[in-house]
């Protein structure tokens, strides 16, 4: 798409909290990893479009904690968009693995990651059901457990 620009968030910038819930629908969630994350955005002509969460577990891997495309803007290419250069900032970064986590009802987010190089890693049973205040469902499906990809860098 023309004119997408790749960004991070700046520092006196107002975190794109209601493009964080589409991916991630409970605040106290997202407020869990926020403070020591870094934030990255899609950027079409002035506007943020997109973003993507970036959290470092150690100095070799790093998590993508939340990825979210407007719903306006879904279906063009922003969230492959954010994918790949949140992976080559992790690979220029020095990191060595990126990993991914998404609810098990999750079937197109399944096909994005694993064509992005992702491959399955693990599951953690019961994750969302344990941490969620209430029910997620999606495509008819409860999600219950995070399914987590990685990817060698
Ligand atoms: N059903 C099936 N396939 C689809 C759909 C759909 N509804 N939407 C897109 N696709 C396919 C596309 O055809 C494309 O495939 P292709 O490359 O073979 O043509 C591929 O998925 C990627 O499409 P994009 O246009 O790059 O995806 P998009 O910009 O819509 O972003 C995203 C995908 C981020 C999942 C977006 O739909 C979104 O924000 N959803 C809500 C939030 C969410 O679920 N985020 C991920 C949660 S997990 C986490 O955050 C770590």
């Amino acid at each position: 798409m023309k004119n997408l620009v790749f960004r991070a968030l700046f520092d006196n910038e107002e975190i794109p909290i209601d493009l964080l819930k589409l991916a991630d629908p409970e605040e106290q969630m997202i407020r869990k990893y926020i403070d020591h994350s870094r934030i990255f955005l899609a950027e079409l002509e002035g506007f943020v479009v997109g973003s993507i969460v970036l959290v470092d577990h150690s100095s070799d891997l790093i998590e993508i904690k939340n990825l979210a495309v407007d719903i306006e803007f879904q279906k063009q290419k922003i969230g492959t968009f954010l994918l790949e250069n949140a992976i080559n900032f992790a690979k220029d970064s020095g990191y060595h693995e990126i990993q991914i986590g998404t609810g098990n009802s999750s079937i197109q987010q399944f096909y994005l990651y694993q064509k992005k190089g992702f491959e399955f890693s693990h599951i953690k049973k019961d994750w969302f059901t344990n941490n969620y205040q209430k029910p997620i469902f999606e495509n008819g499906i409860q999600c219950k457990h995070l399914v987590v990809f990685t990817k060698d860098l």
